[in-house]
């Protein structure tokens, strides 16, 4: 089977690519990626040189290409998760997340509708999406798969729009897909724009840590290798033409996850208790700031037997780790044009 994974050179999509070269030794993957400030080769220096993966660099908005690649690889199936995907970002640019979430993915599904045409049978287009696309909760319920789209961020517009269209090709065209959309992510590789890497990052440097509003938001946090695991399960067994919420079953209101955070990174840094709190600094909220995320994920974990692996405390602390060790990386990721975009998000360097 020949594999087009896009967006895998960012954050999940490099943890889903590693996990099906490694597992996938008879298929080919094919990582497609334009290696935006967010896609990062190095999260995939130890799978390169496997036989079974190719790196393509080029752009889903370049509709001549895409097609070109289809015709030259005759991809299976498509896992797409190539994406704008910062809410922060989507308020000062709103339309370059119209280009990559909302062209983008119409572009893939009309070189997949053109290729695939003539025999659908096996052929799959998998789209990655988000919990955000439901808008936001009260103190109470959960999202389901049959919660009404109702996005109030820019970045969760356009991916409403695009799993709109991706359902719509199904209705109109029969293209096999299947759409999952997931809680709040954390783990290794994460850019630091995200709460989490941003928080780790300003704890070991001592910088403020911009808590929105009164920091009494919620989100379900799921560990990332947990996350690419569903999508392996639900690639392989998933139900076509439906939909899956994939969820951590795991509920924290920002202050208290930096507080953990905090807690977790002083005694990692050997500094004395109460340190890095010392650091939270609460700011001027985000514009149509959503409440509350919480996922009901019984039907993944019913139908297809997934289910977290990882607790809340055991992930953080593997993710702390992973930013203590890879310094370097860190340093890279926030050189260049992160001081720019840190500055116009936050006011200051
Ligand atoms: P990310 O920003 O870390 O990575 C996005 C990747 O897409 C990068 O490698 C980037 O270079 C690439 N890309 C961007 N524009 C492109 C273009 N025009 N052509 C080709 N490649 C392009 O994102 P992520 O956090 O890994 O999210 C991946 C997917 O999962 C997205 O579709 C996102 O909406 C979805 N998602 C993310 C989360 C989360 O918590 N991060 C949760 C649920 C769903
Ligand atoms: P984020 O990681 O941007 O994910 P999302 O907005 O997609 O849920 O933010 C997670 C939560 O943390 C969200 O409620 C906004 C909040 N937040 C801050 O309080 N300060 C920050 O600097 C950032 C980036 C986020």
């Amino acid at each position: 089977m020949k594999i087009l994974i896009t967006g895998g050179a960012g954050f999940i999509g490099s943890h889903v690519v590693r996990l099906f070269v490694n597992k996938y030794k008879n298929y080919k993957i094919y990582n497609l990626d334009l290696l935006t400030y967010a896609g990062n080769l190095e999260n995939l220096k130890d799978v390169e040189n496997n036989p079974n993966y190719q790196f393509i660099k080029g752009d889903i908005n370049d509709s001549d290409f895409i097609n070109s690649i289809f015709k030259t690889y005759q991809f299976d199936a498509v896992i797409h998760l190539a994406a704008e995907s910062h809410v922060d970002r989507s308020i000062t640019d709103p339309l370059s997340f119209v280009r990559t979430n909302i062209f983008g993915t119409v572009n893939l599904l009309n070189a997949a509708k053109e290729i695939w045409k003539n025999n659908y049978s096996s052929k799959l287009f998998y789209h990655i999406s988000t919990d955000e696309v439901y808008g936001t909760l009260g103190d109470t319920g959960l999202f389901t798969e049959t919660t009404s789209y109702d996005p109030n961020s820019p970045y969760s517009a356009s991916k409403a729009s695009s799993d709109h269209f991706v359902r719509a090709y199904g209705e109109t065209y029969n293209l096999p897909y299947v759409i999952t959309n997931c809680s709040n992510n954390y783990g290794a590789n994460q850019f630091p724009e995200k709460l989490i890497p941003l928080f780790i990052n300003n704890i070991i440097n001592n910088k403020e840590l911009p808590v929105y509003g009164d920091g009494n938001y919620t989100r379900d946090w799921l560990y990332v290798a947990d996350h690419a695991i569903a999508i392996d399960f639900v690639f392989h067994e998933g139900k076509r033409n439906e939909t899956y919420n994939i969820g951590g079953f795991n509920e924290w209101k920002n202050i208290d996850l930096i507080k953990l955070l905090c807690q977790q990174m002083d005694n990692k840094l050997n500094r004395p208790k109460g340190t890095s709190e010392k650091l939270i600094k609460f700011v001027k909220d985000r514009p149509g700031h959503d409440l509350r995320y919480a996922i009901d994920a019984s039907k993944i974990k019913n139908s297809l037997g997934w289910g977290p692996s990882v607790t809340f405390e055991e992930g953080l602390k593997l993710t702390i780790d992973w930013y203590l060790s890879n310094s370097e990386w860190l340093d890279n990721v926030t050189s260049g044009n992160y001081q720019k975009y840190y500055s116009i998000q936050y006011g200051h360097n």
